[in-house]
């Protein structure tokens, strides 16, 4: 048994040679709770895509993804089904997208626990009403016959996650699992997750585009930017003391307590494109801590305190909040 329950290593994909992932690392504890943040495009759903095999074929995928120890890069389609939904369960932003429009609840619940768990008849029906139960549904026994067109956006998000479960996994990956919800259910829902973590000994990864989504969920933070992991600490280290500008940039743009949404205005500009990305650190044009040596290499992830990396030669010191507000011109 591995130390870790998976560990990418290297991962890169690239879609008609344009390169998407430019080397993941990332590993996932047993029973741990990962976030992986950054803005759209960074590479945060096709790394998990990717991991389990779910991209078109078009996409070409090197690297390593090890789950206990278990390559699947490249495993045979039946190994591939068997941890998709059994030991790893994936659940989306949109619901509706997953849900069968046609088909009762209850038949699609059943489907997966006859899949991933043998499960028929009358035993697989009462286990999908616990799973119901177990998810906060009201009335669970009654809305086993219900379509999902006559649930609300949160309930599905709820039914999604009650599939997600019926194959017992060892990992849960939520993939904006709250994006297409208001406030008030977003935090119903993480609350949910956290509860089943809990009870169930489950590991979780949780994407997002938000890092004050994540923040109370996860006990550690991967940054991603432009297909890499630029930062990767502790929950509480990232907020007391971020290191990498980008991140900086995401924690000023979080509101203040009980305060509206702001956009990422202490970022101006926008993620690279794949076919634009700079000869340097792909961060160097929106970065106010640039100077010269920043547009030669990309830096590494490298360690700037124990237990916290970060991929930039001029890693904060945990003024960050301040520093982001007040640009630095700072000779080269
Ligand atoms: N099926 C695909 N074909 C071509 N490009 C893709 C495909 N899926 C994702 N990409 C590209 O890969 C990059 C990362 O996408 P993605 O992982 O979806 O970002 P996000 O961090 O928002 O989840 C983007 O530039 C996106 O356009
Ligand atoms: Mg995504």
């Amino acid at each position: 048994m591995s130390a870790s329950l998976v560990e990418v290593r290297d991962l890169r994909v690239s879609f008609d040679g344009m390169p998407a992932l430019r080397g993941v690392d990332l590993s996932v504890g047993r029973g741990e709770a990962v976030a992986l943040v950054g803005e759209s495009g960074c590479g945060k759903s096709v790394t998990w895509l990717a991991a389990l095999g779910l991209l078109p074929a078009k996409a070409k995928v090197t690297g390593s993804v090890r789950l206990d120890g278990q390559e699947l890069l490249g495993a045979a389609p039946a190994v591939l089904d068997h941890v998709r939904g059994g030991r790893v369960a994936m659940i989306f932003q949109d619901p509706a997208s997953s849900l069968n429009p046609v088909h009762r609840i209850g038949r699609q619940l059943t489907e997966a626990l006859r899949l991933h768990r043998g499960l028929s008849g009358g035993a697989a029906r009462e286990e999908a009403r616990r799973l119901l139960d177990q998810v906060g549904m009201p009335d669970a026994r009654r809305r086993l016959d219900a379509y999902p067109h006559e649930l609300s956006g949160g309930q599905n998000q709820r039914v999604m996650i009650a599939m997600a479960l019926a194959g017992r996994p060892e990992l849960l990956v939520a993939d904006e699992p709250t994006t297409a919800l208001d406030v008030t259910i977003q935090a119903q829902i993480l609350e949910l997750l956290a509860e089943i973590r809990r009870d169930t000994g489950m590991a979780l990864v949780l994407i997002s585009h938000d890092l004050g989504v994540v923040a109370e969920t996860c006990d550690r933070v991967l940054i991603l930017y432009a297909g890499r992991v630029v930062e990767e600490t502790r929950t509480e280290q990232l907020f007391r003391a971020p290191a990498h500008p980008y991140a900086e940039g995401l924690l000023a743009a979080l509101p203040p307590m009980g305060g509206p949404r702001r956009p990422l205005a202490a970022i101006p500009g926008s993620v690279p494109e794949p076919w634009a990305m700079p000869p340097g650190c792909p961060f160097s044009p929106r970065c106010s801590r640039r100077v010269a040596a920043c547009d030669t290499v990309p830096p590494a992830l490298r360690p700037v305190v124990e237990g916290h990396r970060a991929a930039c030669i001029r890693p904060g010191g945990g003024q960050a909040r301040r520093a982001t507000a007040l640009p630095e011109l700072l000779p080269a």
